[in-house]
């Protein structure tokens, strides 16, 4: 038998230049594993309606439960020179029952079951990803607990800004990778739609319970239209999104952590075991995967775009240039995942070094503090603005900050000041002062470390 499904209509065998163009069984034997599964659901609905026989049925669930097994057993045995993993399942069907397997493809078309096929894929493996961004909020949260009442600078424009708990900081990361858990299971919802029985545009012409078809393969409903379901790859666009938003956070804590890692901040030290050195020059101690994950953000982000360009000239129906899907699906999927792995890693093995966080986390980043205490004396916050600002220059002419001043040095400035004002500016009572449950308020950082807690286990 030859290798490929369409030989009737033709009578030369494919020139290797343009056939083997055309493969996608390297890429695709990734959907093996589904495309038996539908298989099976298919002929079963095959047999329900009456198109094929209750004995070839049998023969086919057989043959096809065997080809299952073996490519469990043996991954690398689903190989060849077939075009695609559709073709290689049904010609190893057919080379074990015969005529039966040729029954197995009744009514159905390879468009709709690729779009079966990958649409039972991600519903499969998002649920992994999303368990690795779970681990690494995990390890975000194990930080913020070891971090207790550190505090840090924050940065606006990369200057410092306001004091923070270190716990805050280390949260602030795992509120977006949340938002990613969240996006992978709604590109999850938008896979779940059965497209059997749309047929390679119009329907099938067996009376197939599609209904019924869904539920057997674990899907909530049925596509609404089979000219849109066989081209339609917003499943796979809003997967390659997801991806691409949750590679883009874990970039920036990695910029973070190389940034507060280095020398210069040392706000964090890197272990060990997750650094790397220089082949010349023995002090280096590099942050190399974190470096790689913010390098391979780019390449993730390129299969999104590609993917968009890809679909978007398409006339409606099915193309063949939708084969171009598995790379960018694929291709997220792997880097997303060695990417969280890595992050974990290293965030998991840092060490907050309080010292250092806590003397940058002091000086004239008390200015905002300042202001607020003379707002509290009466003073209108434009006016406060004024006066603290021209202490600043003047506190940056002398070599000095807010900490150094006496009662006097300050009442020169203003005749709001008073004695309590050297307790009212440090950073323990900056961050004490921030009132709102999103901010960094002790008590505020403390319950939601508790509700990412209840998250966690939720
Ligand atoms: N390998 C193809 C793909 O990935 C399967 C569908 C082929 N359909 C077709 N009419 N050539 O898109």
């Amino acid at each position: 038998m030859s290798q490929h499904l369409w030989s009737g209509r033709f009578d030369a065998a494919p020139d290797p230049a343009a056939f083997d163009f055309g493969v996608s069984f390297p890429l695709d034997r990734r959907l093996f594993e589904d495309d038996v599964t539908g298989s099976l659901a298919w002929a079963e609905a095959l047999v329900a309606c009456g198109a094929v026989s209750a004995d070839d049925g049998r023969m086919i669930q057989e043959g096809l439960s065997d080809i299952l097994e073996q490519g469990r057993r043996d991954p690398a045995w689903v190989t060849g020179g077939d075009e695609d993993v559709h073709s290689f399942v049904e010609r190893q069907l057919v080379a074990r029952i015969g005529d039966a397997g040729r029954r197995l493809h009744t009514g159905r078309s390879r468009n709709e079951q690729v779009a079966v096929d990958l649409r039972l894929y991600l519903r499969r493996r998002i649920p992994s990803l999303q368990a690795k961004l779970k681990a690494l909020v995990g390890t975000l949260a194990a930080q913020a607990d070891a971090a207790g009442v550190t505090l840090m600078p924050s940065y606006t424009h990369m200057r410092r800004a306001m004091p923070v708990m270190a716990a805050h900081f280390l949260l602030s990361h795992a509120a977006a990778l949340r938002r990613d858990h969240h996006r992978l299971g709604v590109a999850a919802v938008e896979a779940d739609a059965l497209p059997l029985g749309s047929g390679a545009i119009a329907g099938t012409g067996y009376a197939i319970d599609v209904q019924r078809l869904a539920a057997r393969l674990g899907f909530s409903r049925v596509v609404a239209n089979s000219m849109d379901a066989s081209s339609d790859r917003d499943f796979a666009a809003t997967f390659v999104y997801a991806s691409a938003l949750a590679m883009v956070h874990l970039s920036r804590i990695a910029e973070d952590f190389i940034l507060f890692t280095s020398e210069e901040f040392g706000f964090f030290e890197l272990a060990d075991k997750s650094a790397t050195g220089s082949s010349m020059m023995p002090q280096k101690k590099n942050p190399d995967p974190l470096e790689l994950v913010r390098g391979k953000t780019g390449r993730v982000i390129g299969h999104l775009t590609g993917l968009l360009v890809t679909i978007k000239g398409l006339p409606t129906g099915y193309n063949k240039d939708l084969q171009e899907d598995k790379e960018p699906v694929f291709g997220s999927e792997d880097t997303l995942a060695v990417s969280l792995d890595a992050t974990r890693a290293v965030i998991g093995s840092v060490t907050l070094r309080a010292d250092r966080t806590r003397l940058a986390a002091s000086g004239l980043l008390l200015a905002t503090d300042v202001a607020d205490y003379l707002v509290g004396r009466g003073v209108s916050f434009r006016q406060a603005h004024e006066i603290v600002g021209s202490m600043v220059r003047q506190l940056l002419t002398d070599g000095r900050d807010f900490e150094g001043l006496s009662v006097d040095d300050w009442r020169r400035f203003s005749s709001h000041f008073g004695d309590d004002v050297r307790e009212a500016v440090t950073p323990e009572a900056s961050v004490k002062a921030r009132k709102t449950p999103q901010s960094t308020g002790p008590d505020a950082v403390r319950a939601a470390l508790a509700e990412t807690r209840a998250w966690l286990s939720s």
